[in-house]
């Protein structure tokens, strides 16, 4: 069998777990590979709607098995709150959800040090979501990492040495914290660690690839996206693990040779939250438009998303890096009453025309090079087959897929389950 692999092309929040979700049905396992907390995956069926963090978006349909890979960092405070809630809600999560015993933790000292670095960068800052990511993976690749594996043996001895290392360097960069304060939330993290033993905690490696051997589906998810990858994104402005197809393979240890499909999923403009260059943002009225029809406001921080048209050229090297093999296009259904809708096919880099992504994407360097194509005007949301297509958006649909050169399979109307629809 083989393993597909849905991710973003963009800068995160293309709606990955909208699409995981309507996609589990089809899969047998559903694995998070990268990323942590970052992450706000939005589902939204039976008039609710649900933000999804560390947990995969396939723990709404029953018999799957989730897994949370040795490539995701976790808090386990986060964890404790999002997974207490699904129990609430009727999620039998202790029975479908796995967490791989390689997966590194996020201590309380690691969001102070998110925040004091972020501080000591001042106007440089990235805008990172606060949950500590940077310095979590920072201790993964020095080698002083806590994984969850640790928390039975010596947990306490090994938890000590990393928060007593990350006080010294919080105090040299004239942070350091209150004491009562810190002792509060490490009581707290203590009592969520001792929540995760309540869950099947395992070498992920060998269930993914014992259910592959047993002629399972895995379907593999996301977090972020490609202009935030920490090699191919828009690099220092990403996040810091490998949000690339790649990525699944470190993430949970499966081999290359098992990647079947690669879902690349985008929107029909572009959003970007945090700091960093964005060649097609809109500082304009249509830019505002976007974002309040679009409801582009953080899942995770409620911060306001920056909105642009859609970048061809990100897009294109996002599919190259990624071997996407389907697109996914997603929100058009915020697009339906612009008159004329731009798309980014080149950008002007120092004054010359290029249609390959540069190693630097800065405002001052670039300048997009639009075409403007007619809108559909016409409501899609309601919409539920292809045949109902008005002509504008089948030509808008014509016009990527030739510029991708990938087809793209499926088109999103709106945020529910339903409104989605299958070509
Ligand atoms: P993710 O991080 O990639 O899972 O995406 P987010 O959940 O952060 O952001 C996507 C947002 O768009 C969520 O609020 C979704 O409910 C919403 N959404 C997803 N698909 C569509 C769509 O086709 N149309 C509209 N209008 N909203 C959508
Ligand atoms: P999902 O999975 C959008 C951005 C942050 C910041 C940068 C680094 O919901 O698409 P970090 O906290 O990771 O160190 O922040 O990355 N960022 C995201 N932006 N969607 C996300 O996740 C993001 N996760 C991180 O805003 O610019
Ligand atoms: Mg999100």
């Amino acid at each position: 069998m083989k393993v597909d692999v849905l991710l973003g092309l963009q800068w995160g929040d293309e709606g990955k777990g909208k699409v995981v979700d309507v996609l589990t049905p089809r899969y047998d396992v559903v694995a998070r590979f990268q990323g942590g907390p970052n992450a706000g995956h939005t589902l939204e069926f039976d008039g609710k709607k649900y933000v999804l963090r560390s947990i995969p978006s396939g723990v709404f349909q029953n018999d799957k098995m989730n897994l949370i890979g040795n490539g995701v960092v976790l808090d386990p405070v986060l964890f404790m709150d999002e997974a207490e809630a699904l129990c609430q809600g009727g999620i039998d999560l202790k029975r479908s959800l796995k967490l791989s015993k390689k997966a590194h933790l996020i201590l309380p000292t690691h969001r102070l040090l998110d925040a004091a670095n972020e501080r000591a960068k001042g106007d440089a800052k990235i805008g990172t979501t606060g949950k500590g990511i940077g310095p979590t993976y920072t201790d993964k690749t020095s080698r002083n990492g806590v994984r969850l594996g640790d928390i039975f043996e010596n947990f306490g001895e090994k938890y000590t040495e990393a928060r007593n290392r990350h006080i010294a360097r919080l105090e040299a960069l004239g942070a350091k914290p209150d004491e009562e304060e810190l002792a509060k939330l490490e009581e707290r993290w203590m009592k969520a660690v001792e929540y995760l033993k309540e869950y099947d905690i395992i070498d992920g490696e060998f269930a993914v690839n014992d259910a592959l051997a047993e002629g399972k589906s895995v379907l593999c998810e996301g977090a972020q996206g490609t202009m935030l990858d920490v090699d191919f994104g828009s690099y220092p402005f990403v996040t810091s693990s490998n949000t690339v197809c790649a990525g699944a393979c470190t993430g949970l240890g499966i081999a290359p040779n098992k990647i079947g499909d690669v879902f690349g999923i985008f929107k029909a403009y572009c959003t970007r939250v945090g700091s960093g260059p964005f060649p097609t943002e809109l500082f304009d009225e249509t830019g505002k438009k976007i974002r309040d029809l679009g409801h582009e406001y953080g899942a995770v921080t409620g911060r306001e998303r920056r909105c642009g048209w859609i970048d061809l050229i990100a897009l294109r090297y996002a599919i190259m890096v990624n071997g996407v093999t389907k697109l996914i296009m997603m929100k058009s259904d915020v697009l339906d009453d612009f008159p004329t809708i731009k798309a980014c096919v080149a950008y002007k880099v120092d004054g010359k025309e290029t249609d390959r992504f540069p190693y630097s994407i800065d405002a001052d360097r670039v300048e997009p090079v639009y075409v403007e194509l007619p809108g559909w005007q016409t409501p899609m949301s309601e919409m539920t087959s292809e045949s109902q297509f008005p002509k504008e958006f089948n030509d808008y649909i014509a016009f990527l897929e030739k510029e991708l050169s990938t087809p793209i399979a499926i088109v999103s109307v709106g945020p529910d389950r339903k409104q989605t629809i299958e070509r």
